[in-house]
């Protein structure tokens, strides 16, 4: 087998890609990175040492800094981090800099699987597997209030649902490397399928390019 072995997956915020990545890590044996949070940790180390989140140039500079072996999802989840992220996302230097580490890291042996907006089209165009994950913005947002209310958390349906479409507005509108499928990605559309059977439709994707691979 040709290795590393690079599965690149992308796909809208709430989709399920964060799940899914980690079971096909799992799976295979794989390192995984969520390249949401390399966004997610430069903007908290903005917010935490006061520096503003409009001059690209400090942005960048701390992009740089990043360690990716130090992200931890629960200090990085909330929501103003993710709005934060958003907001240095856009910019190219940033992007730049993340991008940079986010390639080495899918170079670790045996095998990679990155999961973010631009994995399959800019970090890692020559994957050798490329997902596209999505489902209705009704579904995503029914998701996620799901989730919350099951943590015992309080959650506003309508609110929920305008932030997905408002970050579906962002990651798709914006000049540097905006959401969209690769032209060779597979589609997997979540909307009406469980975790496990988009689980099984990736795998046997997965084993498909294996298998050429080997
Ligand atoms: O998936 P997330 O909510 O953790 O992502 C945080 C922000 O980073 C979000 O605004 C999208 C952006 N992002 C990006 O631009 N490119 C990626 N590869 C991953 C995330």
């Amino acid at each position: 087998m040709t290795t590393p072995f690079t599965i690149a997956i992308d796909g809208p915020a709430a989709a399920g890609k964060g799940t899914l990545s980690r079971r096909i890590a799992e799976e295979y044996g794989f390192h995984h990175l969520d390249t949401g949070l390399t966004y997610r940790a430069t903007a908290k180390a903005l917010l935490d040492a006061g520096l503003p989140l409009d001059d690209e140039a400090v942005a960048e500079a701390m992009a740089h800094r990043v360690d990716l072996a130090g992200l931890d999802r629960a200090v990085l989840a909330t929501h103003e981090i993710g709005e934060a992220a958003s907001k240095i996302a856009v910019m190219p230097a940033v992007r730049r800099a993340l991008v940079e580490a986010q390639r080495a890291f899918s170079l670790k042996e045996p095998g990679t699987v990155l999961d973010g907006r631009d994995i399959g089209t800019v970090v890692c165009p020559d994957a050798p597997v490329k997902l596209y994950v999505t489902a209705s913005a009704e579904v995503r947002a029914r998701r996620r209030y799901d989730e919350i209310i099951h943590a015992g958390g309080n959650a506003d349906h309508a609110a929920i649902f305008a932030d997905v479409k408002r970050r579906d507005e962002r990651d798709m509108g914006r000049a540097d490397s905006p959401l969209r499928p690769a032209e060779d990605a597979h589609l997997l559309d979540t909307s009406e399928m469980s975790i496990e059977a988009a689980f099984q439709a990736a795998k046997s994707i997965i084993d498909a390019a294996l298998s050429r691979n080997a």
